[in-house]
């Protein structure tokens, strides 16, 4: 969270257009607009295939006056990934005019396409020169386990650095020495978690998404990356209602699509970092609502 305020403190100010691909992790839109910035939402599509980029139209949207553009990917809440191919017309798009990535890579680590447990997310970095203007942002808060440790960090150019360390300064001066600690041990020895944590999660989003299919009325297609179900219920016009609801007839918390922008209206965010017995536990709940409502809609 840090480091996003931070790139953005460093690159963005008032009047400056920002783009963003939603729905997208609530925060990322209100960070640019706290600091003045105009920002405009390219909406990903949804459809048999799962949550889909239409390059095209991100492209269109970002003229030269563009100041920067924020990809979130694996992405909350709809584990859209975003493939390196398109990855490569963005970066030359954006050299091209001098537009700013901001790249969020979280989830970059929960990736389950890639050959093998663990495998990364295509990246910008990987296809970064030293002075290209892409700056990732990274977290130990969830492929490392270490939620709550406040930790995170930041790749940038070389000409950014400087007024990053200023902002650190005036923010937080820094984290903890022996949180940085760990984190140089989790970083050093942390593969074995990270393979574990990975293979956990593609079993219980296989799990859930398995589970969900069976209950009518409901569109999921498993997302590639992340740990979130990002489904559409039939009949759900106002998620937040159904979600208020949800909690208080059923005891199931999951988040209203609409908290990650107007096209996620419709649709739940259910994290699946959980057993498969709460997993199980949750569908049930969510049936037995639905049961429910759907008899009191017909009555
Ligand atoms: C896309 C994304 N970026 C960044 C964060 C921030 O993580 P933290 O501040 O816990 O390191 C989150 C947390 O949910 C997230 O979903």
């Amino acid at each position: 969270m840090s480091a996003l305020m931070l790139a953005t403190q460093a690159l963005v100010g008032p009047g400056d257009r920002v783009v963003a691909v939603t729905p997208l992790w609530p925060n990322l839109v209100e960070i640019p607009k706290i600091l003045g910035a105009e920002v405009t939402c390219v909406e990903l599509l949804f459809g048999r295939a799962g949550w889909t980029l239409d390059l095209d139209r991100l492209l269109h949207a970002l003229p030269p006056s563009t100041r920067a553009v924020y990809i979130n990917s694996p992405n909350n809440p709809t584990g859209w990934t975003l493939g390196a191919t398109d990855q490569q017309a963005i970066l030359a798009h954006c050299r091209r005019h001098g537009i700013w990535i901001v790249a969020d890579d979280a989830y970059e680590r929960l990736y389950f396409e890639g050959a093998g447990v663990a495998a990364a997310a295509p990246s910008f970095l990987d296809l970064a020169e030293p002075d290209d203007r892409i700056v990732s942002t990274n977290t130990f808060s969830k492929t490392w386990l270490m939620t709550g440790w406040r930790l995170g960090w930041i790749v940038a150019p070389p000409e950014l650095v400087p007024d990053l360390g200023k902002l650190i300064e005036y923010n937080t001066s820094c984290a903890p020495v022996f949180i940085q600690r760990a984190g140089v041990v989790a970083v050093n020895e942390g593969d074995v978690v990270i393979a574990h944590t990975a293979d956990r999660l593609r079993r219980a989003r296989d799990f859930l998404q398995a589970r969900l299919q069976r209950l009518p009325g409901i569109e999921a297609v498993a997302a590639p990356g992340a740990m979130y179900a990002f489904f559409r219920v039939e009949g759900v016009v106002d998620s937040l209602a159904f979600c208020k609801q949800l909690v208080a007839d059923a005891g199931l918390g999951l988040a209203p699509g609409i908290a990650f922008g107007p096209e996620g209206e419709g649709f739940l965010r259910w994290c699946f970092a959980a057993s498969e017995a709460r997993l199980a536990d949750g569908v049930e709940r969510l049936q037995r609502y639905l049961t429910r409502r759907e008899r009191a809609r017909a009555m």
